[in-house]
C-alpha cells in the first residue's frame, strides 16, 4: 500500500509518501516547510499559521509526490492529521486531503497527531515497535504511555500544566533566546555547571507510590517560576550574562531528572525493556543520553532507548502517513464529513486499569 500523508496541525506544512505493509514500511519522501514567520512574534499566531498553510499546501504535496517519483495512480490513500492542533490550521490539511481524495477516487483517513508521533521513530528504526514505554514530549503535549501493541495506548501520566517543550520555550524567552527555544536552551546548557543552580525536581519524591495521582504525572510551571525568580535575581545583581548557561543547565537537569524518573517507573511497572521517545523535545541529546544511561543502569544492558531523528521528532507528515497506513490496513477510513478538532483522545486509548477514559 502507498499512502500520501499530510500534516498541518501547527506551524509546519508537510507532506510525505510511505509504502509497504505491516512493520515493513518504507519512507519514500518527506517535505517539511517550517513557518519561520512566527519567530517574529515569539510564538505561533494561529491566523497567520492557517494562511501560511493555505499558500504552502499545494506545492508541498506536489514536491513530496515528485520526490517519491509517485504518479497519482499509484497512491492508494491519503492520511491527514485531523486532531489535535489549531483548528484553522488543521482544516487546511483536512479540506485539501478530502478534495484530493474525492478528485482521485481514493480513501481519506483522519489521523491523530499524537498517534503519528508514536509511529515516527519506527520509520527509521524497526526495533521501535511495541511493546514499549512511550514518552511523548512536544511543544503542546507531554505524555507517558504504555504501548502493548500498535493501536493500544494506556495513558499513565501527563503534564498538569505546561508541556515540556512549552517550558523550554518559556525559559528560552526569560533568557532572551529566540523562539522556538528548546535547542537554544540545550546549546546554552552545554556551557553551564550543574551545581550552580539546582532547582527542585517537580512532582518527584521518593514517597510517591504506584496508584498515587502524581506517580506518573509531571508539572513544569513551578520550575519555570523558579527559573524566573533566579533570572530576576541575576538581573538585579548584574550577573545574568555570566549566569545564563548555569540557569539553562539547572532548568534542563531538573526537567530531565523528572521525565527520566517517571519513564523508568512506567517501564519497570509494565516490564518493558524498550523506551520510545517522540515529539520535538526528543531532539534534546541531554534527555536521550540521560534516559539511556538510567535505563541501562536500572533495566539492564539489553534495555534500549529509541530516539527519532530530528526531522521525524518534530512535526512531519511521514509519521502521519505511517500511522494512517496502519489504520488503513485495518480497514479504517473516514467519510467526507471528516472534521478537525482542537483536542481529541488518541484512538485506542485505555485509562489506567483498562477502562476507556
Ligand atoms: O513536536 P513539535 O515539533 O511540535 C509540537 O507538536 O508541539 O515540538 C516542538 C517543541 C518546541 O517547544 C521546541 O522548543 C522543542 O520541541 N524542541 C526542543 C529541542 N528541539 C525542539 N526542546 C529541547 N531541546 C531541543 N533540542
Ligand atoms: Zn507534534
Amino acid at each position: 500500500m502507498r499512502v500520501l500523508g499530510i500534516e498541518s496541525s501547527c506551524d509546519e506544512t508537510s507532506a510525505a509518501v510511505v509504502s509497504g505493509s505491516g512493520d515493513n514500511v518504507r519512507l519514500e519522501s518527506l517535505t517539511i516547510l517550517s513557518q519561520d514567520v512566527h519567530t517574529i512574534f515569539g510564538g505561533v499566531v494561529p491566523e497567520i499559521a492557517s494562511r501560511a498553510h493555505l499558500t504552502a499546501i499545494a506545492p508541498v504535496v506536489r514536491h513530496a509526490l515528485e520526490q517519491a517519483g509517485a504518479e497519482w495512480g499509484t497512491i492508494d490513500a491519503i492520511a491527514v492529521t485531523h486532531a489535535p492542533g489549531l483548528v484553522g490550521a488543521l482544516l487546511v490539511g483536512v479540506s485539501y486531503a478530502k478534495a484530493l481524495a474525492a478528485a482521485r477516487g481514493i480513501p481519506v483517513l483522519g489521523v491523530h497527531h499524537l498517534e503519528g508521533h508514536l509511529f515516527a521513530t519506527a520509520l527509521d528504526d524497526p526495533l521501535a515497535a511495541p511493546p514499549f514505554t512511550a514518552l511523548l514530549v512536544s511543544g503542546g503535549h507531554t505524555m507517558l504511555l504504555d504501548v502493548p501493541a500498535w493501536g493500544e495506548y494506556q495513558l499513565l501520566g501527563s503534564t498538569r500544566d505546561d508541556a515540556a517543550g512549552e517550558a523550554f520555550d518559556k525559559v528560552a524567552k526569560l533568557l532572551g533566546l529566540p523562539y522556538p527555544g528548546g535547542r537554544h536552551v540545550e546549546a546554552l546548557a552545554l556551557r553551564g555547571e550543574a551545581k550552580r543552580h539546582r532547582f527542585a525536581r517537580p512532582m518527584l519524591n521518593g514517597g510517591q507510590r504506584p496508584g498515587d495521582a502524581d506517580y506518573y504525572d509531571v508539572s513544569f510551571s513551578g520550575l519555570k517560576t523558579a527559573v524566573l525568580h533566579a533570572v530576576r535575581a541575576a538581573e538585579a545583581a548584574g550577573t545574568l550574562a555570566d549566569d545564563a548557561p548555569h540557569l539553562a543547565r539547572g532548568f534542563q537537569d531538573a526537567l530531565i531528572d523528572t521525565l527520566t524518573a517517571k519513564t523508568l517507573r512506567a517501564a519497570t511497572a509494565f516490564g518493558r525493556t524498550r523506551i520510545v521517545l517522540g515529539g520535538g523535545v526528543a531532539c534534546n541529546r541531554a534527555l536521550s543520553d540521560a534516559l539511556t544511561e538510567k535505563v541501562r543502569a536500572t533495566l539492564g544492558v539489553k534495555a534500549t532507548v529509541h530516539t527519532p531523528s530530528p526531522r521525524l521528532a518534530t512535526d512531519n507528515a511521514a509519521m502521519i502517513a505511517r500511522a494512517g497506513l496502519f489504520r488503513l490496513e485495518r480497514g479504517e477510513q473516514s467519510g467526507y464529513d471528516l472534521n478537525a478538532y482542537a483536542s481529541l483522545p488518541i484512538p485506542g486509548l485505555i485509562a489506567l486499569g483498562g477502562a476507556t477514559p
